[in-house]
């Protein structure tokens, strides 16, 4: 808040310096005055104003509303001290103030040496109020939209609409506050707004219904609802009047308020007024009449009540000045005459008494309490008292007294909660648990994170469910919530408020070993500090000391206490864990990867944290969690950035670019590796490290592979393989192997692949690997089988089954399994091809690994008959493929795919399947499906226009010739021989039927030669 004092240089011109002085004087008294009413702290006198923080550098509940009243009271005050001015000092002018108050985080800090300390508060939040004040008319309070939403019904206000500010890039709302409504706390707006259905609490209000009962009947009973901040007391109370509303009762209120401790007697004046019917704006005159009238009723004595009625209701001459007597025994008669009141009243009609918040309670009116209490059991009167946990009663045990604690809702009460206020019973599961988890069934929490959810538009509606839209990261706790935690941490002793910030850093939960390391606290001092925060509920404690852990009560204390640390200081706290958890942990530092990774990462140690996200990154992989490693490695990128772009940070960089080739295949987002590798290619390059440069190829070969780009595959992959050898690198010569065969085994070079195989063994023996090991062999099964030779093309694949058994790789058993398969469908064995497949599905750890594994099954269903499910499952994998960019799985998967609709008589499917698969073939030299397609294609229009199957036919006998694929050409050969047949040319048809035959039967490949038989048998004789 900035106040400002309007026409001081004209005041002094005509009053003459010293007098000015004189009155600015007074004019600072009322300020600091007006201030501290509401425990603000008046941190710098400006010249002719002053600047005050409220909930700085001590946090309070209500900062923002306690701001507000301070600067009406200083309006008020200040109009009363020019008003007796002018009346001294004819020719003055008014004396007015100007506020400004804008809300938001201020840093606070002692500056100054140690001759001047003064607290400085700096920074966005406090220009804007500085801005405001200047705005502001003379006599009146500005307020920025920020701090109008925090207090919005609790004041008039009168909206100025939007203005443009110095330093600011968008226009900034601004309102009036013109006065206090008659509404005091957070309950009363919301209750103004619109209540959430009640939900839950029917035991408690019963048992406070029960009590009225046994109250009307004669015999007083009191309860104490207690609960943390916002679980529902007020609410309760709210419902239980609601319930009581059509009975023949008295039902008074009074209430103590955030702002309120210092003021003597403030819930009993509350009480008094209502009963009363005292009205704010009534006079003194007024009061007196309707208090007397009010005691005549309850047959009250007057002459021992009134003046201490008048007294509280601070009526001018109460008459209390005329009584001689000591304070204490002034207070004594307060107390008498307020249980008289209350007793009369009882007589007439049941009275129930409701004090809110005694958390807040003064010192007086606590003891009047505790009296009245004393007082009731025979009397028809109900007292309800309502409290947080913190608070104490000195009142004792009493028979007729219960203590009512609420606890915080269930989840399934939480999520009725929620339903309502989102008006769909339609949420998505995680946004649920995200409001479980955040709100833990404190009803306040829900009513305002779901408010700022959709303020922020982090939630949204579609179709009548609603979504998370944002990263859940961006979401902060909203200021109403912070303020009641923060006021609960500040007002701990200054070392455990210190402690508690400290290890709030640590996490929601951890153990008594690593706060012993983190504080240079000796033992005792450190476990009394605990012992205060697990008696103020902030923790529980869980295990038996010293092997105790300790757990934040409610995880948004946490992120409160954790977020009121400043940078500077959280990145020390940080460091400083990563430094216990290296200590505590020295032999098993694996698995503290993760969390050293993540303190070290909010350090200023940046080093250290790219050294774990690495070491994280790599264990994830291990594990198999591409996700997490993708994190990880994408952390550890950024952080890098922002490193020296040393010699040794540019290895570190390149060494984690290339081991996330398999997590970026596995998450099927190989378009976004190859553009992280193209992009620090040059740097690769220049690092003059050939093992590493041989492996960085080896990744980027990879992605040609993928895209179909063979030609550039097997250059780049040949470099790597080289390259890698020639620095003793065998792993990475060994991935390259891999890609390298199987380039050279899509574009047909099959004898390439098996002598390829060969130097990998070699590679291999040097230093074994099980991927690559199972990758080669496969690639080596696969050129087997297209070379028809199945039995050497079933060893190969066993052998590799074998190793990725024998090390359990669930991934890799299932890639020999869908290699399996494919073979045994070539082979024309479907009953195993399909067994194959399945055990390929069923091992599949990932995506990637499953969409593989169902292309092979699907196309086995297809062939062996399950013509519709194998379809099915066939069309669902393509738009798998197709996002990920795996052009060389997509290939075979659009031939399978165009064999299986063949079979079903699909022919146009058949056919567009078909030739986009040919056109994608034959364009990245995919030499086997380019002859697969035209065969197919060959077969589909043989039937209806047999010229037309003529060159399909011939230039994929061409191709299989030409690779060797003797299987693929035996088969091409029996359709072309079909044709000839068709077309009644029966010599050529014999022979081509003859050679099929030939192949077929060479080869043992089953079911075909008795095929071909049956054609042959039915050739006319030449
Ligand atoms: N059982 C409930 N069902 C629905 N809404 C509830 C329930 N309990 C509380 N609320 C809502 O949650 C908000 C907070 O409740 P309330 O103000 O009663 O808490 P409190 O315990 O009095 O908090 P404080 O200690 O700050 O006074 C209110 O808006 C209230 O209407
Ligand atoms: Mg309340």
């Amino acid at each position: 808040m900035f106040c400002d004092m309007e026409g001081f240089t004209p005041l002094s011109e005509m009053l003459g310096i010293e007098e000015a002085y004189a009155i600015i004087d007074r004019v600072y008294e009322i300020l600091i005055h007006k201030v501290h009413d509401y425990e603000g702290t008046v941190n710098e006198m400006t010249g002719d104003g002053i600047m005050a923080l409220f909930g700085a550098p001590v946090a309070l509940e209500d900062a923002p509303q306690r701001a507000i009243r301070s600067s009406l009271a200083i309006h008020r005050e200040m109009a009363k001290f020019s008003d007796q001015l002018r009346q001294e000092k004819k020719d003055v002018p008014p004396i007015k103030m100007r506020v400004g108050i804008h809300t938001g985080p201020v840093v606070v800090g002692t500056v100054g040496n140690d001759l001047r300390v003064e607290f400085k508060a700096v920074g966005d939040t406090v220009n804007l109020a500085s801005r405001m004040e200047g705005q502001a008319q003379p006599g009146t309070t500005y307020i920025t939209e920020d701090t109008f939403k925090l207090t919005e019904g609790l004041f008039r206000f009168e909206g100025l609409g939007q203005r443009v500010i110095k330093g600011k890039q968008a226009p900034v709302s601004i309102y009036r506050a013109i006065a206090p409504s008659t509404m005091r706390t957070r309950f009363d707006v919301s209750a103004e707004r619109g209540l959430t259905p009640f939900a839950g609490r029917e035991r408690e209000l019963e048992l406070l219904l029960d009590g009225l009962e046994r109250s009307k009947a004669g015999r007083g009973q009191a309860f104490s609802i207690t609960s943390e901040a916002g679980v529902g007391k007020s609410r309760l109370l709210y419902e239980f009047r609601k319930a009581v509303a059509s009975e023949d009762v008295t039902f008074l209120e009074g209430r103590c308020l955030s702002y309120s401790r210092g003021v003597a007697y403030h819930p009993l004046i509350d009480i008094l007024k209502a009963n009363f019917d005292i009205q704010e704006g009534d006079g003194d005159l007024e009061i007196r009449e309707k208090a007397k009238r009010g005691l005549k009723m309850l047959g009250a004595d007057e002459a021992s009540t009134l003046p201490y009625l008048l007294e509280l209701l601070a009526v001018k001459d109460s008459g209390i000045d005329k009584i001689p007597m000591c304070p204490e025994a002034k207070k004594n008669r307060i107390m008498e005459a307020f249980k008289q009141i209350a007793l009369k009243g009882s007589e007439i009609r049941p009275l129930i008494l409701a004090y809110e918040d005694l958390h807040w309670i003064d010192k007086s009116s606590e003891e009047i309490l505790k009296y009245v209490l004393g007082s009731i059991p025979g009397a028809r009167v109900l007292l309800i008292f309502t409290y947080r946990s913190e608070f104490v009663h000195t009142w004792g045990a009493k028979s007729y007294h219960s203590q009512v604690m609420l606890n915080r809702l269930s989840n399934r009460e939480s999520l009725i909660m929620v339903s309502h206020l989102l008006g769909t019973e339609e949420l998505d599961k995680d946004l649920e648990e995200f409001i479980l988890e955040k709100t833990e069934g404190v009803p306040f929490f829900i009513e305002e994170l779901i408010r700022s959810l959709k303020d922020l538009k982090i939630i949204e509606r579609e179709n009548n469910r609603y979504r998370i839209t944002k990263d859940i990261k961006e979401v902060t706790i909203p200021a109403t919530v912070q303020d009641v935690i923060m006021a609960r941490v500040d007002s701990l002793p200054e070392g455990t408020k210190g402690l508690l910030q400290t290890i709030s850093a640590v996490g929601r939960e951890f153990g008594y070993d690593i706060i012993k390391r983190l504080t240079d606290l000796a033992e005792q001092e450190l476990l009394s500090h605990l012992s205060v925060l697990k008696d103020s509920e902030l923790l529980y404690e869980r295990g038996i000391y010293p092997q105790s852990t300790y757990v934040f009560k409610h995880a948004l204390t946490q992120e409160v206490a954790y977020n009121s640390l400043l940078l500077k200081r959280r990145k020390e706290i940080h460091a400083q864990i990563g430094g216990v958890i290296e200590a505590l942990y020295p032999d098993r530092p694996e698995e503290y990867y993760e969390l050293l990774a993540y303190h070290y990462g909010r350090s200023a140690s940046t080093d250290k944290a790219v050294q774990y996200l690495d070491l994280a990154n790599q264990k994830s992989i291990k594990l198999n969690a591409m996700e997490e490693a993708k994190t990880y490695f994408e952390e550890a990128m950024a952080l890098l950035d922002t490193l020296p772009e040393t010699e040794e940070n540019r290895q570190r960089r390149i060494s984690l670019l290339v081991r996330q080739g398999e997590a970026f295949m596995q998450l099927l987002k190989i378009l976004e590796y190859y553009d992280l590798l193209s992009r620090y290619e040059p740097m690769a390059r220049v690092l003059g490290n050939p093992e590493l440069l041989g492996a960085f190829y080896g990744r980027l070969g990879q992605c040609h592979f993928i895209f179909g780009h063979y030609d550039q595959a097997i250059e780049t992959l040949t470099k790597a393989v080289e390259l890698c050898q020639g620095a003793g690198n065998a792993e990475d010569a060994g991935h390259a192997y891999v890609y390298l065969s199987w380039s050279h085994s899509d574009r047909g070079d099959y004898h390439q692949v098996l002598a390829l195989k060969e130097d990998f063994l070699q590679t291999m023996e040097q230093s074994f690997n099980l991927h690559s090991y199972t990758w080669v062999l496969s690639a080596a099964s696969r050129v087997y089988a297209c070379l028809g030779r199945w039995d050497e093309a079933v060893e190969e694949a066993q052998k590799a089954l074998t190793a990725a058994e024998e090390f359990s790789d669930n991934s890799l058993i299932s890639l020999v399994a869908w290699n399996m398969s494919i073979v045994h469908t070539w082979k024309g064995d479907l009953a195993r091809a399909v067994e194959w497949g399945e055990l390929a599905v069923e091992k599949a750890p990932t995506p990637a690994d499953k969409a593989l594994a169902q292309r092979s099954l699907g196309w086995a269903w297809c062939r062996s008959g399950e013509l519709k499910r194998g379809i099915e499952l066939l069309t669902a994998v393509l738009p798998i493929f197709r996002a990920g960019q795996f052009i060389n799985s997509e290939i075979p998967l659009m031939c399978f795919l165009g064999e299986g609709h063949l079979l079903a008589a699909e022919d146009e499917k058949a056919r567009q399947m078909l030739e986009e698969g040919l056109e994608m073939a034959e364009r990245c030299g995919f030499r086997y499906y380019a002859g697969f397609a035209q065969r197919l294609l060959g077969e589909s229009v043989l039937k209806t226009n047999p010229t037309q199957a003529t060159p399909l036919f011939e230039k994929s006998i061409a191709i299989f010739q030409e690779i060797k694929a003797e299987n693929q050409l035996a088969m091409a050969y029996t359709g072309y021989g079909r044709l000839h047949k068709k077309q009644g040319e029966i010599a050529p048809a014999r022979e081509y039927l003859t050679k099929a035959l030939e192949i077929f039967e060479r080869l043992a490949t089953p079911i075909e030669p008795n095929k071909v038989r049956k054609v042959l048998a039915k050739l006319p004789e030449a």
